[in-house]
């Protein structure tokens, strides 16, 4: 079976594509520092998937840390880079700490990869670096604007760090997925999205909502130019972003690509707004949600969503759930998650 590092394991994405590379063949070993997920989703793996994954509790920034994990596992074909920071409002607050921890760990990943002869890199890359697209749906040819924040921007530069790379190193494959509104929750609601108090995305703000934890939320603006005024975006299933994930690796690892630096939007190309993504939670779960409308956040794009043509031809990929599904699996995971033992 093929081995493959998972950096940002016990995150969000991480965990769940953990998983289905597990259900897919492969032999998984992860690398989180837990700044951003804890440990206790690997007993969540554990039970969905029989396997105990081995996580190395480091900083990535730590290069000797990181080649211990190399040292100790020579037989890693590849690696998925999901470490980083992410949260776009603490970006523009804090801008060094995400260029040098988002930056820092890709370039230590990298020169592992290199000194260990490790030839297959999926790298965790963002819609966000499109900034405000001129065109919808944006295609992998759709030029980058201006980022709109620094972690808009880690993403952009790790892009074009990979792109450099590969011209340099031919023998050596790199993915850029570039990911659209991730949300939803394993279906077996044993592992789901762990926000910390403060989360700021749509879905864990509408549970969160829901379940008491918050009296009620905000819609950020409903005087765009948009179907009903309310931002439109490309929700896309957690677990279809997880065997997206699975499909990319069996690309190189099985030398299916014919270039070795690639780039793949991964949305569902459905843009549904706010105010829909609302009515969708309330209907799947037959609840009222207490929410109030308000004005625009800064930063925000009006709409973006995806034409994922190129992943479904190229890598086989096709999602298989919807926004109704992921308002389904979020609320209940929202609700597994708060029950108090
Ligand atoms: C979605 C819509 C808000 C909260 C972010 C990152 C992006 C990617 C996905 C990593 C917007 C509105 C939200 C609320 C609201 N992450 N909203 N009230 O900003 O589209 O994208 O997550 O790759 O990089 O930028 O996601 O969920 O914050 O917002 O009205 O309380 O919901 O204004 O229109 P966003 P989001």
């Amino acid at each position: 079976m093929a081995k493959i590092l998972v950096t940002g394991g016990c995150g969000y994405i991480g965990s769940h594509t953990l998983v289905d590379l597990i259900d897919n063949g492969f032999e998984v070993v992860s690398a989180d520092n837990h700044y951003n997920s804890a440990p206790s989703v690997l007993d969540g793996i554990e039970e969905i998937t029989q396997k105990r994954v081995k996580n190395y509790t480091i900083n990535l920034c730590d290069l000797e840390a990181t080649r211990q994990i190399f040292i100790d596992h020579p037989d890693i074909v590849g690696v998925i880079h999901f470490a980083a920071l992410k949260a776009v409002g603490e970006s523009v607050e804090k801008p060094l700490l995400y260029f040098q921890n988002n930056l820092g760990s890709l370039l230590n990943v990298l020169a592992c990869m290199k000194e260990f002869e490790v030839k297959n890199l999926i790298f965790s890359s963002s819609c966000s670096a499109y900034g405000n697209a001129d065109e919808l749906p944006v295609t992998e040819e759709t030029p980058f604007k201006e980022a709109e924040s620094p972690y808009a921007r880690t993403k952009q530069m790790g892009e074009y760090i990979l792109q450099d790379f590969a011209k340099k190193y031919t023998d050596f494959n790199c993915i850029s997925l570039r990911y659209f509104n991730p949300a939803g929750a394993h279906e077996s609601a044993i592992i789901g999205e762990s926000p910390t108090n403060n989360a700021s995305n749509l879905v864990p703000v509408i549970t969160g909502t829901a379940i008491g934890n918050r009296k009620s939320f905000t819609v950020f603006g409903t005087d765009y130019e948009t179907r009903d005024g309310s931002c439109i975006r490309d929700y896309i299933h957690v677990m279809d972003l997880a065997n997206a994930h699975t499909k990319a690796m069996e690309f190189v690892v099985n030398g299916k690509n014919e270039k070795n630096s690639e780039v793949f939007n991964l949305g569902i190309g459905a843009g549904v707004s706010v105010l829909e993504a609302i009515n969708a939670f309330e209907k799947v779960n037959d609840l009222k949600l207490n929410y109030e409308l308000g004005p625009r956040r800064a930063g925000d794009v009006i709409a973006i969503y995806a034409n994922y043509t190129k992943a479904a031809k190229l890598l086989d990929w096709q999602p298989k759930r919807n926004i109704d599904d992921i308002m389904r699996t979020a609320w209940e995971w929202e609700k597994v998650r708060n029950v108090v033992v």
